[in-house]
């Protein structure tokens, strides 16, 4: 059995650590969040790792639109998330949903 697992495992690896996803728009965020989303930033925000999608799009919606502030460090966010687009909302928040807690 474990013959046949290990290959899959590195595969499903190989798949998930080139999704675009990762590559591209959460790299600025693994800065502060943790690359498995697993980090307090700044030892103050939530672990965001597998945080439910719809809440995922609406807190990092209500950042960008500079209405939320928990920490104090809402303006950090509102920075990281102004130039992001509604698509690419979806996007972070559907990987970020998926990391495991
Ligand atoms: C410079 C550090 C920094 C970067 C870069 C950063 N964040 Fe944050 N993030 C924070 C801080 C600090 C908070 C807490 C803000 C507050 O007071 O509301 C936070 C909060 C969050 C929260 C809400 C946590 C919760 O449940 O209250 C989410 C979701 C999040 N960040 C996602 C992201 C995403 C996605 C990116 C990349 C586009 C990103 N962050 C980039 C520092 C950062």
């Amino acid at each position: 059995m474990r013959k046949i697992l290990l290959p899959i495992i590195v595969l499903v690896n190989i798949v998930w650590s080139q999704s675009p996803t990762k590559n591209s728009l959460y790299k600025p965020c693994a800065a502060c969040h943790g690359s498995g989303g697993n980090v307090k930033a700044f030892q103050k925000s939530e672990i965001i790792a597998g945080q439910p999608f719809g809440v995922l799009t609406q807190k990092l919606k209500d950042y960008r639109a500079g209405k939320r502030d928990v920490t104090g460090m809402g303006a950090v966010m509102k920075t990281s998330t102004a130039n992001l687009t509604d698509e690419q909302i979806v996007s972070l928040s559907v990987y970020i949903s998926q990391m495991k807690k």
